[in-house]
């Protein structure tokens, strides 16, 4: 399988009609979750998860794939943690080689985790394993990292 095969293009026109139907926030996370997780191989678990308003936790939020004991996680914990503090992307592709790593299932391999960021603050995180090892590219980054600017519409601060 090639993992770098990524019509991204058709992606974020995807995303473009999901945004624009003009449903709740959590229906547009959900549909987006829906729309990576079915168009790309590679995608395992796909979700969402929201800085809360102590601006101290992430709260999971809507997501598609196995259900995840980590519905709730403090800034500095796990990857998700990490990229709130730095406010930058992390790309794992070989989960195994990381300390500080929040595990939801024994068949993940690789994670992505992408901020989104609403007037110079993280808001929340675009978060994605996969099965595979070292499945991730440049293409990911580039229609993860675009998607996240879509999104950012929907928070208020
Ligand atoms: N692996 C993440 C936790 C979230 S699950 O992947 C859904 C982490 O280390 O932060």
């Amino acid at each position: 399988m090639n993992h770098s095969l990524l019509n991204i293009d058709q992606l974020l026109r995807s995303v473009d009609s999901i945004i624009e139907e003009g449903l709740a926030r959590d229906g547009v996370l959900k549909a987006i979750s829906e729309l990576l997780a079915e168009q790309v191989d590679h995608y395992d678990w796909v979700g969402f998860y929201i800085v809360d308003n102590s601006g101290e936790n992430l709260i999971l939020g809507p997501y598609v794939g196995a259900p995840t004991d980590h519905v709730k996680i403090a800034f500095g914990k796990g990857i998700c943690g990490q990229v709130a503090v730095s406010e930058s992307s992390r790309i794992i592709q070989d989960v195994s080689q990381e300390d500080n790593y929040l595990s939801c299932s024994v068949y993940v391999n690789s994670e992505v985790v992408f901020p989104i960021m609403k007037d110079g603050k993280i808001v929340a995180e675009l978060d994605i394993d996969s099965h595979a090892i070292a499945p991730f590219t440049d293409n990911d980054t580039e229609l993860l990292e675009a998607v996240c600017e879509k999104l950012e519409v929907l928070f208020d601060q």
